[in-house]
């Protein structure tokens, strides 16, 4: 029995988790920081690793209660090492270190990308490959292909601004909370996608991805209004739909191109249940498998970390006492 301990602080969020073998959860705990950055509208990188270094050492410890296990018990220690907001990343790895050194015990560093593809472990074992990973977060909107095990060659991005980041942004520009997604994914229920039209980038442009534009839109939109406080929801239903068209057309034409037929979708974005709802029917048509990961597992949780590490293992060779901070740490390998 190999019991992993992971460690995650590349953003806003501390999170441990307790892994058993490949595949049992023990415990899982998040400490999000999301009040503390509200104010400002969105994360703030030294209050941030100031919060994860105040509650980490007491969230391990209710993270091991939950689980009834003590320190001695743990094998391994996986540690997020990038990419992320670099004083975040050093917290984690700071306490990973000082732990694995005193428990003798292997470090594993991971990188929070492979940690949103590897969250898809926990519903399904297997792939076939190749495969598509489509990972929207607030700093990543990728394409990633892995035409075999454990090989990741990015074949899309965003040109800009990041799905997650146009999210955060409108919902600020409406005097909507920190962060945006949720905010807008809970109006937009309640509008009319069609009410405003807006653009849709990139159209012919496969595996690329723009999002600046359609967020210059919504503010030019939301200019023109007299009143935009009474059109909230179907501002928020248009932007959300002409999210999702985006997605949907442009990751499907990706799988179409590359002669994939299973997609993994993880990261912040993910937790959207009308782009994923729509995103399944859209796969069904073209008899692609769509594995889907459930909301708390795609924003940001150690349990994906432990999961990369433990199906993984130390791919990117770094030695424990070479292992520090990547801020753009690179998933293709
Ligand atoms: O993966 P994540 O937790 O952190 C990063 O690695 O960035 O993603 C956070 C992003 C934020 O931009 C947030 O607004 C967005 O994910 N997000 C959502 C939803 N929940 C979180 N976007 C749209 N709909 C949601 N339900
Ligand atoms: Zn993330």
């Amino acid at each position: 029995m190999t019991v992993t301990l992971a460690i995650e602080t590349s953003c806003d969020e501390t999170a441990i988790a307790l892994i058993k073998d490949q595949t049992t959860l023990l415990a899982s705990t998040i400490s999000s920081q999301v009040t503390a950055h509200r104010q400002y509208g969105g994360v703030v990188p030294e209050v941030a690793s100031r919060l994860h270094a105040e509650i980490i050492h007491e969230l391990i410890q209710t993270t091991l209660n939950e689980a009834s296990i003590q320190l001695k018990d743990i094998n391994q220690i996986a540690v997020t090492i990038g990419p992320g907001l670099e004083g975040c990343l050093l917290v984690g790895i700071a306490v990973a270190k000082t732990l694995a050194t005193v428990l003798s015990i292997p470090l594993i560093p991971v990188n929070h990308i492979h940690g949103h593809i590897f969250a898809y472990t926990r519903y399904k074992s297997q792939l076939t490959y190749p495969t598509m990973a489509l990972i929207i977060s607030g700093g990543h909107t990728d394409l990633i292909l892995m035409p075999q095990p454990n090989t990741f060659q990015r074949v899309g991005r965003t040109r800009d601004d990041a799905v997650g980041e146009a999210f955060d942004k409108v919902a600020r520009q409406l005097g909507l909370g920190y962060p945006g997604g949720p905010e807008i994914e809970k109006q937009a229920l309640l509008g009319n996608p069609k009410a405003f039209k807006l653009p849709i980038a990139m159209k012919h442009t496969p595996f690329e991805f723009s999002f600046s534009g359609l967020k210059t839109a919504m503010i030019d939109c939301i200019a023109k209004l007299d009143s935009p406080s009474d059109h909230i929801a179907d501002l928020c239903a248009s932007f959300q739909h002409t999210v999702i068209e985006t997605i949907c057309f442009k990751t499907l034409e990706a799988c179409q191109l590359k002669q994939v037929n299973q997609l993994i979708v993880g990261g912040g974005v993910a937790a959207n249940k009308t782009l994923m709802t729509q995103l399944k029917k859209r796969c069904e048509l073209a008899s692609i498998d769509l594995i889907q990961i459930e909301p708390k597992f795609c924003t940001d949780n150690a349990v994906m970390i432990g999961l990369a590490a433990t199906h993984l293992g130390n791919i990117y060779n770094l030695e424990a006492q070479n292992i520090v901070a990547k801020p753009n740490f690179s998933y293709a390998v």
